[in-house]
């Protein structure tokens, strides 16, 4: 190779073993101007090079749900904030983030955007796109705030079947999804049946059961099962695609296969949660056990067990992290009632930005459980195509955005939070051990994180515009939910 080529490219991965979510195979990455522009053998060096030899090259981790300095109405305030989710994110090997923007009720969606864009403005070191929470379908966000939004690059919706201050009833998601199937949007719901929530809370507090443990018994998994139903229906109803988020067991995994038979388009999202923690983890001594409070509960073994199935068989099609950071000890935290808060008043929501895709690798992928492309389509590429980003993220191609992350596996590391990149003051995996970690995480190929420091910059993240999803457009039309 001569001179002039060998001044073609900023970056070379010499020798990587890329892992997509189709192909493994042995190649060099040419990188320039932040843009995979040579997958081949024998490229010259670039003006850096790394020989990846050995090591898998996996697209950089897309985490589609995350929680990151969200407002909130009791309160209680994220431990993480654009800075600090978004470095841990790159620590653990994830390069693009989408958390929501939340309208609050009587407030218009476009202030939720607005507001959004100042908090993660300058302050995010990867790239970040919007997912948007209605909260508030009125006939104005519908006919004109949806409509444009979308059409500004905001092409995923939230809706909650629960939550007070969230909570849509049937008629609002309907209406909706409706909007989102006319404008091309994805709508992803939390299914689980407030009123079940709300009568089996009041019993147990009545009963004096307010341990974070009860938290599990007010939320059982038929809750989660009539509301996933539901979704499905409604759905089905209004012939609009939907991704059901934090699936948690058997039950509801029941109804998206039984959905899926009827080829509806039902997507799927799970979280670590429902793979490595469990009901035991809620029953830890005294107030520990708030430290696992999310919604839905983490559940027992068998259901454990029942998401690795989903996992290996293609019931899901994403693995997020639904990272929502509050700090233990504090009373803007867990402890917002202080320690003898019951179970209902404590926050919702763990994190696990940075230890998703190492939990996973290591017992996943090391485990035989799945394999590396199933890890890939599950963490990067399936995620990108749902929300309207691929192949600029999730791949490994000419022309995307040169997120990557280089391997280390075989190796034993001991998850602990101090080592961690969040603001949270505790790790759910505290002790856990995993087997592999990025080496390096590369975000348009700048390093974000090596050599076990982040060397990410606040600022380098760019606000992604999402398209209209490819699945949404033609799944209407093929009425499938394959990706
Ligand atoms: O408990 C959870 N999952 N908290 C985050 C908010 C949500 O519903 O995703
Ligand atoms: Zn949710
Ligand atoms: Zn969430």
């Amino acid at each position: 190779m001569t001179a002039m080529y060998q001044s073609s490219f900023d970056t070379v991965i010499l020798n990587a073993r890329i892992a997509t979510a189709a192909d493994l195979y042995t190649a060099d990455i040419g990188i320039l101007d932040g843009v995979v522009v040579a997958i081949g053998r024998d490229l010259p060096n670039g003006r850096e090079t790394i020989d990846a030899r050995g090591r898998f090259v996996t697209p950089g981790g897309v985490d589609a749900h995350v929680h990151l300095d969200q407002p909130t109405s009791d309160g209680s305030k994220m431990a993480d904030d654009f800075l600090t989710g978004t470095r841990s994110a790159a620590c653990g090997g994830t390069t693009t983030v989408i958390p929501f923007a939340l309208q609050f009720k009587g407030r218009s969606v476009r202030a939720a955007v607005e507001d959004y864009h100042t908090r993660a403005n300058g302050k995010a070191s990867i790239d970040y796109a919007f997912h948007l929470i209605v909260s508030d379908p009125t006939e104005a966000v519908l006919k004109d705030e949806l409509p444009a939004l979308i059409a500004d690059g905001y092409t995923s919706i939230k809706v909650y079947m629960t939550y007070d201050d969230m909570k849509l009833d049937d008629r609002q998601i309907i209406d909706v999804l409706a909007c989102a199937r006319v404008h091309g949007a994805m709508t992803m719901v939390h299914a689980e049946n407030s009123d079940c929530i709300g009568w089996l809370t009041e019993r147990l507090l009545a009963a004096g059961l307010t341990a974070p443990k009860y938290h599990g018994d007010s939320r059982p998994m038929l809750v989660e099962r009539e509301a996933t139903h539901r979704a499905i229906a409604l759905s089905e109803v209004t012939e609009a695609p939907i991704l059901i988020v934090h699936v948690s067991g058997r039950e509801a995994i029941e109804q998206i296969h039984w959905a899926r038979g009827r080829g509806l388009p039902i997507f799927a999202e799970t979280c670590p949660q429902y793979l490595f923690l469990s009901e035991e983890d809620l029953a830890l001594e005294g107030f520990a056990g708030a430290k696992c409070i999310c919604s839905p509960p983490p559940r027992d073994k068998a259901n454990q067990q029942a998401v690795w199935t989903g996992l290996q068989n293609g019931m899901f099609t994403i693995v997020s992290s639904d990272h929502a950071p509050f700090n233990y000890d504090d009373p803007h935290g867990k402890m917002l009632h202080g320690a003898a808060g019951g179970f209902h008043q404590v926050p919702n929501g763990i994190p696990g930005l940075e230890t998703r895709l190492p939990l996973l690798f290591s017992e996943g992928v090391l485990a035989g459980r799945i394999d590396i492309n199933r890890f890939v389509q599950l963490t990067s590429t399936n995620a990108a195509k749902l929300y309207g980003l691929y192949p600029r993220k999730g791949a490994i191609a000419v022309g995307s955005d040169a997120d990557l992350v280089i391997w280390d596996t075989g190796i034993e590391r001991t998850i602990r939070n101090d080592e961690l990149h969040h603001a949270a003051d505790y790790t759910p995996y505290e002790g856990r051990e995993v087997r592999a970690w990025p080496a390096m995480t590369l975000s348009r190929g700048v390093t974000v994180w090596a050599d076990g420091q982040f060397r990410g910059q606040a600022g380098h993240g760019q606000f992604l515009r999402c398209e209209r999803p490819d699945v949404v457009t033609s799944q209407v039309k093929a009425g499938t939910a394959a990706i």
